[in-house]
């Protein structure tokens, strides 16, 4: 049990090293003052848009209903052409070439999913692949591989979408878009027609899909709270295709850049900071610990000084068994099961704001910290969580810790 690095996120602990598992190399996107002005429209719908998205990471633009987001996206792709300026990927502009041509290179997923119905889903995974003209045998090893990957079993390559659930439907629009391993992936509101469960499920499978492949992502909402759980960097849209603020998810929470920012982020953006740390990287707190049998005497003197005051009983393989009351110390020996349950114990990989949530539903002061292997990790209280809210040490440190693994 340590103190723990400053925090640090599942998502900067992915961009770090992207060079396993890749399929091919990331390539960044540059916007470069676009612009886009709908043909009788009295002003721009994306105004002299300048943004870079580093090769690798998942860029959110967010921002009000009508803001521009899905124009800005889809000017990538040529879906909609822009007015002026310029879009790279790499160093290539999307205007060298043929739109058609550029809309297959892209990997594209909407809401609305768009899946062929009368196609079975391994034909819709293999639309791209098909149109480019690859064999058979090796669209079907390709639609075998993301199947595996999205995490569908292999027969439901003979399904057909109506015979699928909103969420299996949308992992295969997913798939569809990886289909020719794109340098780049589009996507609007992928999740934005998911019931509220299936739908931090499907992002958690995204970002742990996003840690293995490392593809450039340009990903819209309008949730903000969507933006700090996906994002690496977040832009800020307000109405005109106007960035107010590109930002991590920590310096958006931290520093809004005015008042537009601040309001759209919302009156709760302390609590919000909850979601970008991992329990494990807070500063837990220590428990006296203690095996069955041992004598209760150096136990009590170790609760003396101890940071909790209430003694952890623990297995060999330092699991959690119980904690120890009044009554159980005051034996001469540690009893095989204590009086008090170590229930709940928390998931060190889970976000401090679940970890809290389990805590405060629990009714109990501490709740163990635990491993994936069910390992001891520390002890989580309320305190702790409240005095990271309320330290600006913590702040500058996280500030510091999310800039660091992008350099
Ligand atoms: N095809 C179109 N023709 C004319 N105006 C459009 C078209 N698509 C979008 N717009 C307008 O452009 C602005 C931005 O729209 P959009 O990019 O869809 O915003 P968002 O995705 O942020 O909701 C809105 O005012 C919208 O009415
Ligand atoms: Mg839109």
């Amino acid at each position: 049990m340590s103190a723990g690095p400053p925090a640090q996120t599942d998502r900067d602990d992915a961009s770090g090293d992207r060079s396993s598992g890749n399929e091919s190399t990331a390539t960044p996107v540059r916007y470069e003052e676009v612009s886009k002005r709908y043909p009788g429209a009295d002003h721009d719908a994306v105004h002299r848009l300048s943004l870079e998205v580093p090769a690798g990471e998942i860029c959110v633009l967010v921002g009000p209903s009508g803001c521009g987001k899905t124009t800005a996206m889809r000017m990538v792709n040529r879906t909609v052409e822009m007015t002026s300026g310029e879009i790279f990927i790499g160093d290539r502009s999307v205007r060298q070439g043929d739109a058609a041509e550029l809309r297959r290179e892209i990997g594209y997923v909407i809401q609305q999913i768009g899946l062929f119905p009368h196609r079975t889903i391994a034909e819709n995974i293999g639309t791209v692949p098909s149109l480019l003209g690859w064999k058979q045998a090796e669209i079907e090893q390709r639609v075998e591989k993301l199947l595996e990957l999205i995490g569908l079993d292999p027969e439901f390559g003979d399904r057909y979408p109506s015979q699928l659930s909103g969420g299996q439907q949308q992992r295969v629009g997913v798939a569809r878009a990886l289909a020719v391993d794109p340098p780049v992936m589009l996507m609007d509101e992928p999740f934005g027609a998911i019931d509220p469960i299936n739908r931090s499920r499907l992002q958690n499978e995204f970002l742990r899909l996003q840690a293995e492949l490392g593809k450039t992502v340009l990903f819209v909402t309008h949730d903000v709270d969507e933006a700090i759980k996906m994002g690496d960097r977040i832009a800020v849209l307000r109405k005109g295709g106007e960035v107010a603020q590109f930002a991590t998810p920590t310096e958006l929470l931290m520093e809004p850049a005015d008042d537009f920012v601040e309001d759209f982020v919302g009156a709760d953006r302390a609590l919000k900071r909850l979601a970008l740390m991992r329990v494990k990287d807070a500063s837990l707190w220590k428990a006296p610990i203690c095996l069955a049998g041992d004598p209760t005497g150096p136990v009590r003197s170790d609760l003396a000084g101890a940071e909790v005051p209430h003694a952890l009983l623990v297995d060999s393989g330092r699991r959690p068994l119980g904690w120890l009351s009044e009554r159980d110390l005051a034996a001469p020996q540690v009893p095989s099961r204590p009086d008090t349950p170590a229930d709940p114990l928390i998931d060190a990989d889970s976000i401090l704001r679940d970890g809290l949530a389990t805590l405060l539903q629990s009714g109990s002061q501490y709740a163990p910290v635990v491993d994936g292997n069910g390992r001891l990790g520390g002890v989580l209280s309320v305190e702790i969580v409240a005095d990271f809210l309320s330290s600006g040490e913590a702040a500058e440190s996280e500030l510091a810790a999310v800039d660091r693994p992008h350099e």
